[in-house]
C-alpha cells in the first residue's frame, strides 16, 4: 500500500521545498502539482482551448523553462477556476499517487479533492508579506519589485480561495504548518516528524 503526504497552501509557502526534502529523505515519488496549472495556462495563452490543453498535457510541457514566472503563475490560477480542467487533471495526479512505496504531492487541493485519504495531510502557510519576499529573492528580476510580487501573490491567492471549483482551504484533519518564523530546515523538520509518527 502507498504512502500519500497531501501538501497545500497559498503560493510561495515553501510546499516545494518541504515536498522535495520529504521525498529524498523517505524515498517517495514526487508530483508538483502546480506545474500541471501553469502548463496548462500556457498552452491557453499560446491559443488552445484549456480543456484541450489540460488533457493533451505532455512530459515536454512540463519540463517548459518559463512556467515559473509570474505571468505563468496567473495563467494557471485562471484555468485553475475552471471545473472541466482540474477534472481532466484528477486522474493523472491519483494514479502518481499510487507510485512507488510513497508519494508526495504538493498543490491546493490534493488533501481535500485529490487524496483525501492520504496518510499525512499538511497546509503549509506564511504572512503573505513573508511569501512574498521569498518569492521576490527567488525570482531575482532585477525588473521585480517587492511589492510587485506581493500584489501577484495576494490576487493569486484571493482567485485561488474564492473559486467554486476546488477552492484552496486546509482539510479539516490537515495539520497547518506556519512557516513565518520558520528556516528552511525548521520547517522540514517539522513536517519529516508528522511522517514519521504516521509511518509508525
Ligand atoms: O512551492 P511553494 O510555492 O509553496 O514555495 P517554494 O517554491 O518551496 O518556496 C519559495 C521560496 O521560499 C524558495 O526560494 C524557498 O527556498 C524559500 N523558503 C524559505 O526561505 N523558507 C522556508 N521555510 C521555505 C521556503
Ligand atoms: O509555487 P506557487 O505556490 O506559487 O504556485 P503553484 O503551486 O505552481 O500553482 C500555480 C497555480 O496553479 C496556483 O495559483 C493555483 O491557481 C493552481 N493550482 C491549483 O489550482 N491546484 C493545485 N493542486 C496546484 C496549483
Amino acid at each position: 500500500m502507498a504512502f500519500t503526504v497531501a501538501i497545500d497552501g497559498p503560493a510561495a509557502a515553501g510546499k516545494g521545498t518541504i515536498s522535495r526534502a520529504i521525498a529524498n529523505r523517505f524515498g517517495f515519488e514526487y508530483l508538483d502539482t502546480g506545474l500541471l496549472y501553469r502548463a496548462t495556462g500556457a498552452k491557453v495563452a499560446a491559443g488552445m482551448a484549456p480543456l484541450e490543453a489540460a488533457s493533451s498535457l505532455t512530459p515536454e510541457d512540463l519540463a517548459r523553462g518559463d512556467l515559473r514566472t509570474a505571468e505563468a503563475g496567473q495563467a494557471a490560477s485562471r484555468v485553475a477556476a475552471m471545473a472541466d480542467v482540474r477534472e481532466a487533471l484528477v486522474a493523472f495526479q491519483r494514479d502518481f499517487a499510487r507510485r512507488g512505496t510513497g508519494a508526495v504531492l504538493d498543490g491546493r487541493d490534493i488533501g481535500t479533492v485529490i487524496c483525501p485519504g492520504a496518510e499525512v495531510k499538511l497546509f503549509v502557510t506564511a504572512s503573505d508579506t513573508v511569501r512574498a519576499d521569498r518569492r521576490w529573492r527567488e525570482l531575482a528580476d532585477p525588473s521585480l519589485t517587492r511589492d510587485a510580487v506581493l500584489e501577484d501573490l495576494r490576487a493569486r491567492d484571493r482567485r485561488d480561495r474564492e473559486r467554486a471549483a476546488a477552492p484552496l482551504r486546509p482539510a479539516q484533519d490537515a495539520v497547518v504548518l506556519d512557516t513565518s518564523q520558520m528556516d528552511i530546515d525548521a520547517a522540514v523538520s517539522a513536517a519529516a516528524a508528522r511522517i514519521t509518527a504516521a509511518l509508525g
